[in-house]
C-alpha cells in the first residue's frame, strides 16, 4: 500500500543524495584514481555545432528575457514534439501549450504550485510519488505543504507504482501524480497501456499527471511511448497531462538549464502566469542554442550510440551479476548489492576497494509503512563516460566484489 507521510517534512524531503554520499564516504581513501559513477551528467557529448549561435547572440545577455520564452524557441519545441510523436504533429500550439524552463528540475518544482491552486481539493492535498524518486519530487510537495504519498515502485511490479493499488479516496485528494519515465533510478519505461491508466486516473479524479520525460531519448532500439501522445490518442486533448523534458540528457548540456513543460494549456497559462513572479527565465542567447538544440537530431542520433556501446560493455562484464539487466531507457543500471551488506557498504566497499563512486539506492527512496526502505539493497550507476572510463570502471567492481 502506498504510504501517507506527514505534510511539510521539508527537512526531511530535502536531504541531497550526493551530499549524503560525501559524508558517507569521508575520510576514506579511494583505492584507484577516482572514477565517478554517481551523477547523472553526461560527460562525453558536448554538442559543439552549438558555439556560432552563442556567440551571435551574446549580446543579449544585456537584456531581461520574457519568461514565455522567444518564438522561435517555443516553435522548435513544439516541431521537435511533432517530430517525435507524430500523433502530436501539428497539434502541439506553441503559444498555449509550451513553456521554456531553465532546466526541467525547476519546473518540477515550481510547477506544484499552480498545480495546488488550480483546484481546491479536500483538505489536505495530496501529491503522488513513485519510490524510489528524483529528489525535487519530495522537495516540491514539501515546500507546498501538500501530503506526498510515496507509492512503491519495486521489481515484482516493473519499478512502476502499481495503479491500481491506489486508494481512491487519496486519488481525490490528488492534486499531482509525479511519473517518471524512464524512470530514474530504474530505467523502466511505461508502456501506452500503463500511461493510458494513468491519464485515466488524472481525468476522473481531476488531478495533473507531470510526466517527467527527461530520459526519452536514451533508449536502446525503440523509442519510449510519450504520455502527450497517450492522452491525445485517448480523447484528442492534452486536458490534466503536461511533460518535462530537458536537453541536459537528451543533448549532453546538464550546463546549459534548458528545458520545457508542455501539455494542458489551463495549467501552461497559470503556469506562465506564476512563472512570470515568481521564477527564472532562461537567458535568450541560451535561448537560441537551445532552439537550435530542439532542432537537430544528429547529436542525440551519437549520444545513443555512445550509451549503447557502454551498454555492450555493462552486458559483457555485468551479466548474471548483482541482478544485472540493461534498462529500458536511461543510462542508470541499478544493481542488487544485497548479497555485499546493501548498497550504502558495497559503496564504501567500491570506493576504498578501486575509487569508483557509486550512488546507494537508499538515498533515492524513503522507508515504506513497515519500514522497509525499497532503495536499500541496491546502487545507482551511472554510464555518463565514454567508453574505456566505462570499462574500467565496471571491470575494477567486478574486480572487487567477484
Ligand atoms: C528524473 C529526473 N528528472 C529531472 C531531472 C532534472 O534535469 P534538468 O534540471 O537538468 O533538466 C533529472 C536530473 O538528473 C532527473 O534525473
Amino acid at each position: 500500500m502506498p504510504s501517507d507521510t506527514a505534510p511539510n517534512r521539508l527537512d526531511e524531503m530535502v536531504r541531497s543524495p550526493f551530499a549524503r554520499l560525501a559524508l558517507l564516504l569521508e575520510g576514506l581513501t579511494p583505492g584507484a584514481p577516482a572514477i565517478d559513477l554517481s551523477l547523472g551528467e553526461p560527460k562525453a557529448l558536448i554538442p559543439s555545432f552549438l558555439g556560432p549561435t552563442l556567440q551571435e547572440h551574446l549580446s543579449e545577455f544585456g537584456r531581461y528575457p520574457p519568461i514565455k520564452g522567444i518564438p522561435v524557441l517555443r516553435q522548435a519545441i513544439a516541431d521537435w514534439i511533432g517530430r517525435r510523436y507524430p500523433l502530436l504533429k501539428g497539434r502541439v500550439d506553441a503559444e498555449s501549450h509550451v513553456l521554456p524552463l531553465s532546466g526541467s528540475r525547476e519546473g518540477l518544482f515550481s510547477g506544484i504550485f499552480p498545480a495546488l491552486a488550480r483546484k481546491p481539493k479536500e483538505e489536505p492535498p495530496v501529491v503522488l510519488i513513485p519510490n524510489p524518486f528524483y529528489q525535487a519530487y519530495g522537495a516540491a510537495a514539501a515546500a507546498a505543504g501538500a501530503t506526498p504519498v510515496l507509492l512503491p515502485s519495486t521489481a515484482e511490479g516493473g519499478f512502476l507504482p502499481e495503479l491500481e493499488a491506489i486508494d481512491e479516496a487519496l486519488l481525490a485528494r490528488t492534486v499531482a501524480f509525479y511519473l517518471c519515465t524512464p524512470s530514474n533510478p530504474q530505467g523502466a519505461v511505461a508502456d501506452r497501456s500503463y500511461l493510458a491508466r494513468a491519464v485515466a486516473l488524472a481525468r476522473r479524479f481531476d488531478f495533473l499527471l507531470f510526466a517527467d520525460e527527461c530520459y526519452s531519448e536514451i533508449y536502446a532500439a525503440t523509442p519510449p511511448p510519450g504520455t502527450l501522445e497517450t492522452a491525445y490518442g485517448e480523447t484528442a486533448s492534452l486536458a490534466n497531462v503536461v511533460a518535462f523534458q530537458s536537453l541536459s540528457k537528451r543533448s549532453g548540456l546538464p550546463g546549459l538549464r534548458s528545458g520545457f513543460v508542455a501539455g494542458d494549456p489551463g495549467f501552461v497559462a497559470a503556469f506562465g502566469r506564476f512563472r512570470n513572479v515568481a521564477c527564472p527565465q532562461m537567458p535568450l542567447p541560451i535561448q537560441h542554442v537551445s532552439a537550435k538544440a530542439w532542432a537537430d537530431e544528429r547529436h542525440v542520433a551519437e549520444g545513443r550510440a555512445l550509451y549503447r556501446q557502454n551498454f555492450a560493455i555493462a552486458d559483457a562484464l555485468l551479466e548474471g551479476r548483482y541482478g544485472y539487466r540493461q534498462p529500458q531507457g536511461s543510462f542508470f543500471l541499478w544493481l542488487n548489492m544485497a548479497a555485499f551488506g546493501g548498497g550504502e557498504e558495497a559503496a564504501k566497499t567500491l570506493w576504498k576497494g578501486c575509487g569508483v563512486r557509486v550512488l546507494p539506492g537508499t538515498y533515492l527512496a524513503q522507508a515504506e509503512p513497515d519500514g522497509v526502505n525499497p532503495g536499500t539493497d541496491y546502487i545507482r550507476v551511472a554510464l555518463v563516460h565514454n567508453a574505456d572510463t566505462t570499462r574500467e570502471a565496471l571491470t575494477r567492481i567486478v574486480s572487487i566484489l567477484g
